[in-house]
């Protein structure tokens, strides 16, 4: 029993020392997840903690949630997908979008304290495929001509695989349109593939089918 009351009074002391700190020292909001998926869950908390009796979150300039208390009060354009830990000050968004990307700012009078984060949600990629305009070359004198595309995804980036080698520009071999497009220019008899593409953000990766190309030679 003794033993357990000191425990709780050290819990106290604790809080009390963070509370202390947090308002002298510099706080900061630090996301669970950045850059975060479409669909994720994603929490916001205070670092150092600190126990907040009100503030607020926003977003940019538009109020997600006011609280004071236990009383918490969210804004139509965040309802049912906001909530905030009233004792921590920490917010949770659910379900995030695109467009939830962005600055965050949290603001208490009691203690005095203002931070902000800014963070980033993405797409998925999905759906990569890969088109070519021949697959009948003949060695030297035809050009292969590979097309990547991806339905959905956001900030992705392209990657193109000869086998198992990552396909690398050189004179004969041209990437264009941000990695969209392989041209390889007088194709020659080791040049049969197979060939994909590999499409990444950092949220995911998704890669397409192969093709190989039939090279004939004179
Ligand atoms: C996948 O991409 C291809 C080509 O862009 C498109 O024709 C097809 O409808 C897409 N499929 C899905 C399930 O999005
Ligand atoms: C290259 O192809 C063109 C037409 O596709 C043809 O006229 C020409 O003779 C070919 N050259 C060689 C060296 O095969
Ligand atoms: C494929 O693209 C290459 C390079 O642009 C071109 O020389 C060739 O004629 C194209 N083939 C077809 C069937 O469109
Ligand atoms: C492709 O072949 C043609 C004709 O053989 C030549 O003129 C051209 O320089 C070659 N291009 C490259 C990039 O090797
Ligand atoms: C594909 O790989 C083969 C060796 O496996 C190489 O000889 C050829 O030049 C490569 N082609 C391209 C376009 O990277
Ligand atoms: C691709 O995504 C998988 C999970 O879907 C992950 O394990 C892997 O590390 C990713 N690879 C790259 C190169 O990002
Ligand atoms: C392409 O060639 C490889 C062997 O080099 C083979 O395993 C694969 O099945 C071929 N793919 C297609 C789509 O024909």
């Amino acid at each position: 029993m003794e033993k357990k009351r000191k425990g709780i009074s050290a819990v106290v002391l604790l809080a009390l020392i963070q509370g202390f700190l947090a308002s002298s020292a510099a706080v900061e909001v630090q996301p669970s997840i950045n850059p975060a998926k479409v669909g994720q869950t994603v929490t916001l908390s205070l670092s150092p903690s600190a126990t907040l009796k009100s503030g607020s979150w926003a977003a940019g300039d538009s109020l997600i949630v006011n609280w004071i208390g236990d009383q918490q009060a969210v804004f139509p354009s965040h309802t049912g997908r906001a909530l905030v830990n009233v004792l921590t000050g920490a917010l949770t968004l659910s379900s995030v979008t695109v467009a939830d990307s962005g600055v965050y700012v949290v603001q208490s009078s009691d203690p005095q304290l203002s931070a902000s984060a800014s963070i980033t949600v993405l797409e998925p990629v999905s759906n990569v495929t890969l088109s070519v305009n021949e697959t009948e070359l003949m060695e030297f004198n035809s050009s292969a001509v590979l097309r990547c595309s991806v339905s959905s995804g956001s900030s992705f980036s392209f990657l193109w695989m000869n086998g198992s080698s990552e396909v690398t520009a050189t004179d004969r071999v041209q990437l264009t349109d941000g990695g969209a497009t392989l041209t390889i220019v007088n194709v020659t008899r080791y040049d049969q593939g197979p060939f994909r593409c590999c499409v990444f953000n950092p949220v995911s990766n998704s890669s397409s089918d192969s093709v190989n190309f039939t090279i004939s030679c004179e």
